[in-house]
């Protein structure tokens, strides 16, 4: 095979997408050290790839302690929310090119949960929260021989709240849940609400009772940190307006 010119080699270089990116990780290992610390990361990537890809050229090619959650890598298991340029995203659903590449990126564990290692927190009271609401139908006697029918007007009244990807970046950017992770927080009134305002349900009055706690609804000041963050699009804080509404007319 015929040795490629310099001429050649400086011309890919060019065309090269390539850029290099300066990642500013927040590290933390509680066996080496109760403090967590920055650390930067200098990787080649291209624009267009997603901070995902670009955490993972940092753990196969320079530090493989590097610790962070990730599954399906296209928006859908939710496992990869993480506080990015200081606004919680899911990792692989952010563009290098749409946070601003020619500064550091700063990527954290998403705050108001215990960080367990890096990017890596405990998300056990995230999900308690969400057992709690009983995310499932609950239907009782005439078992149908078929699927429970449900008009299209219906069905719409909660088709926003089914979305939700339990990503915890809702709950996780809300200031109420950071003073005191004692409250249900968004994802939970989300959840809630899906089943709440669900035709087929009949035990939105027990959920609504659950969420009529000091730790419930009411908790919410309206801040709307949950609706930007959410990576679904989701109208979070209008979800848990209806369930505030819900609850003082009973209607839903
Ligand atoms: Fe994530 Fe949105 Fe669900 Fe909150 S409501 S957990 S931000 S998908
Ligand atoms: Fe928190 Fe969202 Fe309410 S950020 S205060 S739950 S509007
Ligand atoms: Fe599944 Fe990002 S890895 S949502």
């Amino acid at each position: 095979m015929a040795t490629p010119t310099l001429e050649k080699m400086e011309e890919a270089a060019a065309a090269s997408p390539y850029i290099t990116v300066t990642f500013r990780i927040r590290r933390f290992n509680p066996e080496i050290s109760d403090e967590a610390q920055w650390q930067d990361f200098q990787i080649e990537i291209d624009p267009k790839e997603r901070v995902l890809d670009g955490l993972h050229k940092i753990k196969w090619d320079l530090d493989g302690t590097l610790t962070f959650r990730r599954s399906c890598a296209h928006g859908i298991c939710g496992s990869d929310a993480m506080r990015i340029n200081g606004k919680n995203r899911l990792a692989c659903k952010t563009l290098i090119k749409d946070i601003n590449p020619e500064k550091p990126i700063t990527v954290e564990a998403i705050k108001g949960l215990t960080v367990m290692k890096d990017l890596v927190v405990d998300m056990e009271p995230f999900f308690q929260a969400y057992r709690d609401v009983m995310p499932f139908l609950v239907t009782k006697g005439n078992e149908p021989t078929r699927e429970r029918l449900q008009s299209a007007e219906d069905r719409e009244r909660f088709d926003d709240t089914t979305k939700c990807i339990l990503c915890a970046a809702c709950t996780s950017s809300c200031p109420v849940f950071w003073n005191d992770g004692q409250y249900f927080g968004p994802a939970a009134i989300v959840n809630a609400h899906r089943f709440i305002f669900d035709s087929r349900d009949e035990a939105g009055e027990q959920r609504l009772e659950i969420l009529n706690d000091k730790d419930g609804v009411w908790r919410c000041r309206t801040t709307f940190n949950c609706t930007d963050a959410c990576p679904r699009g989701i109208e979070v804080t209008k979800a848990i307006q209806e369930v505030k509404r819900a609850l003082i007319t009973r209607r839903y």
